[in-house]
């Protein structure tokens, strides 16, 4: 049931608390527990987590944007990018692309409209796997890629998916993977959730780092591509923002279940993982950047006031532009010329100081 959908207020604060209720349990059960294990609970409990029930509503009637929901051209310039990567790979027929945290499918049937109208070689050759955990939110790429059904595939996590050659993309799948901070857990005080000191946790970003070793070994060569907000090297600071119907609540404790919890990603370790994993580095920038040198190869892409508008709102620095940041790695690939969303990019590895 999604938000918008919900019968009644009622319900909604039914929903709410009952998860409250499990977790408050386990808590007084088995004392504080991590901040990663109650993230997970709140966005991913089989019944009532925030994106597993399919209650995540995004876009301008849901809890917040993305470069997705801003309309079928951020789709349409990253086509152009894996276009690219699949010529520079010699035109393979078998040409994987991966997608993880594809939500409602609209990524997808957006580069897929935009292959199908314009790079007809490529679209004969892509083919598509969706990593998808949970069965509400496959349900929901189905329906949205219907047309393109005989195209794609799923996945229930990494670990099913077979070695492959092409890319794996993802846009804020890292911002919403469960993480720890560094010296607090979840506790009670009376009915009331709290945060209770506990010792540093040494990996808070265990999720992300298990993640980019999977991503590694499945890849036999091609392309990372992970777009998402955070940090790079000292600059890193822990940020937790809870978000719903387009405001930022003050606490993770407030409509449990009921709104999004993400954590900013410190890319430095992150590319620290995949580098020992034997990624190199292909690109980190901006997606002002990043968009702004895939633009420059393919400018005639912009060509009406619609486009025009959702570039605004992708590149602009006070809005998409500068929040957000592009991290890529290869894997048995050239790269001594930089993908065209890295053209204007700086040093990868100064920028992400390792
Ligand atoms: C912030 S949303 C982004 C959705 C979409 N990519 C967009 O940009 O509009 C994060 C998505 O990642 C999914 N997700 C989180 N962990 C995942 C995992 N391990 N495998 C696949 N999807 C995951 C969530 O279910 C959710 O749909």
């Amino acid at each position: 049931m999604g938000l918008a959908q919900a019968d009644s207020a009622f319900d909604v604060f039914r929903l709410d608390n009952e998860l409250a209720r499990l977790i408050r349990e386990k808590i007084a059960a088995d004392g504080p527990q991590p901040f990663a294990w109650f993230m997970e609970q709140a966005l991913y409990h089989p019944e009532h987590g925030y994106y597993s029930s399919d209650r995540a509503a995004i876009g301008r009637r849901g809890d917040y944007f993305t470069n997705v929901s801003v309309g079928p051209l951020f789709g349409h310039l990253l086509a152009l990018q894996f276009a690219e990567i699949w010529q520079r790979m010699g035109k393979p027929e078998n040409f994987l692309i991966v997608e993880q945290g594809a939500h409602h499918g609209h990524f997808a049937r957006d580069v897929f409209e935009s292959l199908r109208r314009e790079l007809s070689n490529f679209y004969d050759a892509a083919r598509y796997v969706i990593v998808e955990p949970f069965e509400k939110l496959q349900e929901r790429q189905s329906k949205t890629l219907d047309e393109f059904r005989d195209r794609v595939q799923w996945r229930k996590s990494l670990d099913h998916l077979e070695s492959f050659a092409g890319i794996h993309f993802s846009n804020e799948l890292l911002d919403a993977m469960p993480v720890n901070l560094r010296d607090k857990q979840v506790g009670l005080q009376g009915e009331r959730f709290v945060f209770v000191d506990s010792p540093a946790d040494a990996s808070p970003n265990r999720s992300q780092l298990n993640w980019i070793e999977k991503v590694a070994a499945k890849l036999n060569r091609g392309f990372v591509l992970a777009i998402d907000y955070g940090f790079a090297g000292a600059d890193f600071r822990e940020t937790v923002q809870v978000r719903g119907r387009h405001r930022l609540l003050d606490s993770p404790f407030e409509e449990i279940g009921n709104v999004d919890i993400t954590a900013h990603v410190n890319w430095s370790d992150i590319a620290s993982a995949a580098l020992a994993n034997d990624l190199r580095l292909a690109g980190f920038t901006d997606q002002h950047h990043f968009l702004t040198g895939i633009l420059s190869v393919f400018p005639e892409t912009i060509t009406d006031d619609k486009s025009r508008r959702a570039l605004q709102t992708l590149l602009h620095p006070e809005m998409l532009g500068r929040s957000f940041q592009v991290l890529a790695f290869a894997k048995d690939t050239d790269i001594s010329t930089p993908l065209s969303g890295f053209k204007f990019a700086r040093d990868a590895r100064t920028e992400l100081g390792i």
